[in-house]
């Protein structure tokens, strides 16, 4: 028995070890296959530097926000996704084997959409087949309808701005602000105090510069929503003033974004010698004295930077800027931003009221912009073109978008190293003006 029992279990020694060996095998086989099915690339973050646009400026290169090699497409939130079908598209590496997208699908559709609204913007945009459009809320779906057109007619031009007065020099400061068509009263406050046109003096009496104010409108009438029309008195206001751009596209929030690239385009074309464009809302009171002053001192170190290392680009972008900012997934908000749509956070940007930045960025900026999905949000977009552009917004602390403190917002000292306040009503802004007249002797 016992004999037997030591012969059996050899037996099963013999007859198991290999079976043994080979089921390690088999593991180790298994393992690996899987191993090398699930490998990604490692994330490296450097960033590669394509050409880019420009093979001239390597400021214009794209900066993927992913390895290039990356040939899985993004499949996670709408924007993303289309944002890295286009990145693909002008990336120089890839450029040539689009094959990783032709066997997808989704980006198959996407760039069949693309080409349609190419070939003829003008036309209502065909409605892109997105999955679930229905579950974004009414405002982002007619965004997403119609964010594949950026190019709408002016109605309204001012095509002389830049040479009305051919005894002056080309204006020092463009301001660019954002208006709609029933705010009468903030555009009359405006040219009466800070955005008055013309010489203006800066406030250390050393320095002024020629300022050209325009105000850039959509338009709001009855075929865009419940307006009354105002056209007339828009076409009076525009022949008594001569600083009104309005282009044909719905004056709504989430179209905002396309007054910033409209007016790149218009600059690029009427007012391309300017130096520095403030771009800001109509509610806002500027210190433009002050502004000019800062803006000077800017210049100036420019020429010294310029003349020292070849330099041409002037790389000025400052404002309040917000760092590390999230999108706001509270569907209550204006300012929401579905996980559907925009996934990761935004880019440094510069927020609320109004930014300065130099005219030879601004022209970089619109050259990017035509490799940047347009976002509904105008601010968080400029930092997204400013990002692809290698650069960062410059923070700046006389940018107020949350007002002074309360007790300090009637004493005029307070304002004295304050260059934009946000937010000021027609009837304010004339007080305030009034007000800091002669703020520097009076401090
Ligand atoms: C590149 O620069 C050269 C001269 O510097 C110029 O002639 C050419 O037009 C530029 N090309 C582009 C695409 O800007
Ligand atoms: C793209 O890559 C595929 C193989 O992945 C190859 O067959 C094809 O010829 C390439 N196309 C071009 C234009 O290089
Ligand atoms: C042009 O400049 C002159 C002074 O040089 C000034 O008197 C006139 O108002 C200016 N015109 C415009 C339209 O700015
Ligand atoms: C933006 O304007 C276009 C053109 O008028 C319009 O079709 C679209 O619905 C508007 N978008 C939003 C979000 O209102
Ligand atoms: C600046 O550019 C000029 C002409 O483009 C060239 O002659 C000069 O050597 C350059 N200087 C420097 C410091 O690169």
């Amino acid at each position: 028995m016992g004999k037997c029992c030591k012969c059996n279990s050899r037996l099963l020694c013999m007859c198991l070890l290999p079976c043994m060996m080979t089921g390690h095998l088999l593991v180790y086989i298994m393992v690996s296959i899987f191993v090398t099915i699930s490998y990604t690339p490692p994330k490296i973050t450097i960033h590669y530097v394509a050409p880019g646009i420009s093979a001239n400026s390597s400021a214009l290169a794209s900066h993927p926000l992913h390895p290039f090699w990356n040939l899985r497409l993004e499949d996670s939130a709408l924007w993303n996704q289309m944002q890295h079908a286009w990145d693909r598209l002008h990336n120089p590496i890839l450029l040539g084997n689009t094959t990783g997208m032709m066997r997808n699908p989704k980006a198959k559709l996407i760039s069949k959409i693309e080409d349609e609204c190419l070939s003829d913007c003008m036309a209502p945009c065909s409605v892109p087949r997105v999955h679930g459009l229905d579950s974004f809320p009414e405002q982002m779906r007619a965004f997403i309808r119609s964010m594949h057109c950026r190019e709408y007619p002016l109605l309204i031009n001012q095509p002389g701005l830049c040479r009305k007065n051919s005894s002056l020099d080309s204006p020092m400061l463009v301001m660019a602000i954002k208006s709609q068509m029933g705010n009468f009263e903030n555009r009359q406050a405006i040219r009466e105090t800070w955005g008055r046109s013309g010489l203006v003096s800066g406030e250390s009496k050393k320095k002024g510069g020629l300022v050209r104010t325009l105000f850039l409108l959509g338009r709001q009438d009855s075929s865009t929503g419940p307006h009354p029309d105002l056209t007339n008195l828009l076409e009076l206001e525009n022949r008594r003033y001569g600083d009104i751009l309005q282009w044909d596209f719905r004056d709504t929030f989430f179209n905002l974004t396309l007054k910033d690239l409209l007016f790149w385009h218009w600059l690029q074309q009427y007012c391309p010698t300017a130096t520095f464009v403030f771009k800001g809302d109509d509610d806002v009171f500027v210190r433009t004295s002050a502004l000019l002053d800062y803006l000077h001192v800017q210049w100036e170190e420019h020429i010294l930077w310029r003349a020292f290392s070849n330099d041409t680009d002037m790389n000025l972008f400052v404002g309040d800027v917000i760092n590390n900012a999230m999108p706001n997934r509270e569907p209550s908000t204006k300012y929401y931003i579905p996980g559907s749509f925009y996934k990761g956070g935004y880019p440094p940007y510069a927020g609320g009221g109004g930014v300065v930045y130099s005219v030879s960025l601004a022209l970089r900026l619109k050259k990017v912009s035509e490799r940047v999905r347009l976002f509904p949000i105008d601010d968080v977009y400029l930092g997204m073109c400013l990002h692809r552009l290698g650069l960062s917004p410059s923070h700046h602390p006389g940018f107020l978008t949350f007002d002074l403190p309360e007790a300090d917002r009637g004493n005029p000292c307070a304002y004295k190293s304050v260059l934009l306040v946000h937010r000021r009503s027609p009837n304010e802004m004339l007080m305030l003006w009034k007000r800091l007249k002669n703020l520097p002797g009076h401090c």
